[in-house]
């Protein structure tokens, strides 16, 4: 089934200077970018992303994390594109992540973990549309 998910390159990535690494993996993997943008998150935005964390021990620490410099937001669509993004990036943890996946090559800790991508094709559609309206949507 040909899906759209929301793909976060995390601060640290956009500091290590491998946006360019990380997008080729997905077009080689057969991911099309059908939009994208370089936000800097407010405090109250990452709050609102991640708000379905908020009573974890870690909420306070990520989205200070999430709004410490620019991330690189994009829309990525593709066959089974949700679970594809997720094989392609790791386990959360870089520590636990298969070899040559995206948070294995580049990830630091298990915040620290350059990439976010929707984990169903509901919390898709949510975060997709938390970052961009249909007409900045291609396909
Ligand atoms: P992400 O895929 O963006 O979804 C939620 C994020 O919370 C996750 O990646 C990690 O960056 C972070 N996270 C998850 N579990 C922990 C944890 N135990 N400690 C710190 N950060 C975490």
């Amino acid at each position: 089934m040909i899906e759209k998910t929301l793909s976060i390159i995390k601060p640290d990535g956009v500091k290590k200077g491998v946006i360019g690494d990380i997008v080729k993996t997905f077009e080689e993997n057969g991911l099309k970018v059908v939009a994208m943008k370089m936000i800097h998150m407010s405090k109250r935005e990452a709050e609102g992303f991640y708000a379905v964390h908020k009573e974890k021990p870690f909420f306070q620490s990520l989205t200070d994390f999430m709004c410490s410099g620019p991330s690189v937001v994009q829309v990525l669509e593709g066959k089974n594109a949700i679970d594809k993004n997720r094989e392609i990036m790791g386990a959360t943890n870089p520590k636990d992540a298969d070899p040559d996946t995206i948070r294995d090559k580049h990830g630091s800790s298990i915040e620290v973990n350059t990439v976010h991508g929707s984990d169903a094709p509901e919390t898709a559609k949510t975060e997709i549309a938390y970052f961009f309206s249909d007409i900045e949507t291609f396909s």
